[in-house]
């Protein structure tokens, strides 16, 4: 059975962890929440790379995972290339703003993308929406928002902030729009928003698709494992140890509220 480690800088990643669940239901998994540095999309790279590899070399020694899915945008877009070359030996699989599926969805080619500043304004992000423009054989427009203080509100519960943060950064998106087209397709391109996946829908309405990462990403995960296609549906508990270097409680009760689970969560420290 193979151990599959997965990070994030807090719950966002769980969102990743419930479609890992569902395509690869008898894996194990190790899922750590850096809960003392969360957010991470206000810190600078290199304070994320740090993070990034600090908990990548734990999940490997300590708890011998086969693969590591790093369930961050943030993070991916600013340590997925370092990780990689200080672990070639190793499957490492990122996540970033699902632009491709978004424009392949799109009919008026205008998508809104919804992510952490860290995201937006980093390298990999340009590289990754010049490539899908350039590959596309109509005009795309791609209006970005970040979404300050959304991943905190989300960490915290706290749905009145949650709502009127994503009321906020959907009317600065069509502020911002430069095109007249409307806009049809919503990238989730942080892990924690599809957690407010209801809110931004609500607030969208039903013209507006939103996208997300997590689905993909199971599959890739699966993919880079050689495992087979699940089919079979596994019943009983899954198995998961969850770990955060903040306060565990939080943990335990998102995974039981959106995956589930009866699984405590263990502080660990570093
Ligand atoms: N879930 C992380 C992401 O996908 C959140 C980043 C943060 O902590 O700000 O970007």
């Amino acid at each position: 059975m193979k151990t599959i480690g997965v990070f994030d800088s807090g719950l966002g990643g769980l969102s990743v962890l419930r479609a890992l669940l569902l395509e690869m239901p008898e894996a194990r998994y190790v899922y750590l929440a850096d809960g003392a540095y969360t957010p991470y999309g206000g810190r600078s790279a290199a304070q994320v790379t740090e993070r990034a590899h600090r908990i990548t070399q734990c999940l490997r020694q300590d708890s011998a995972v086969d693969a590591l899915v790093v369930a961050c945008n943030t993070a991916t877009a600013m340590a997925i290339e370092s990780l990689r070359q200080e672990h070639p030996d190793w499957p490492i699989v990122g996540v970033e703003p699902a632009l491709k599926p978004a424009a392949a969805l799109s009919r008026s080619g205008h998508i809104g993308v919804l992510a952490t500043r860290g995201t937006v304004e980093s390298e990999r992000f340009a590289r990754l929406r010049t490539r899908v423009e350039s590959e596309s054989s109509r005009p795309l427009h791609f209006t970005t928002q970040a979404c300050e203080g959304l991943v905190d509100a989300i960490e915290h519960g706290d749905e009145a902030t949650t709502r009127a943060l994503c009321a906020r950064y959907l009317d600065a998106l069509r502020a911002s729009a430069k095109t007249s087209a409307p806009m049809d397709t919503l990238v989730l391109g942080c892990t924690h928003y599809p957690f407010a996946a209801d809110i931004l829908q609500t607030l969208s309405g039903p013209a507006v698709r939103l996208v997300e990462t997590g689905a993909p990403v199971a599959r890739r995960t699966r993919a880079v494992l050689g495992l087979p296609e699940a089919n079979t549906v596994v019943c009983g508990t899954p198995h998961i140890t969850l770990l955060s270097t903040g306060d565990p409680t939080p943990l335990a009760q998102a995974s039981a509220r959106w995956l589930g689970t009866t699984v405590g969560a263990i502080h660990v420290d570093f």
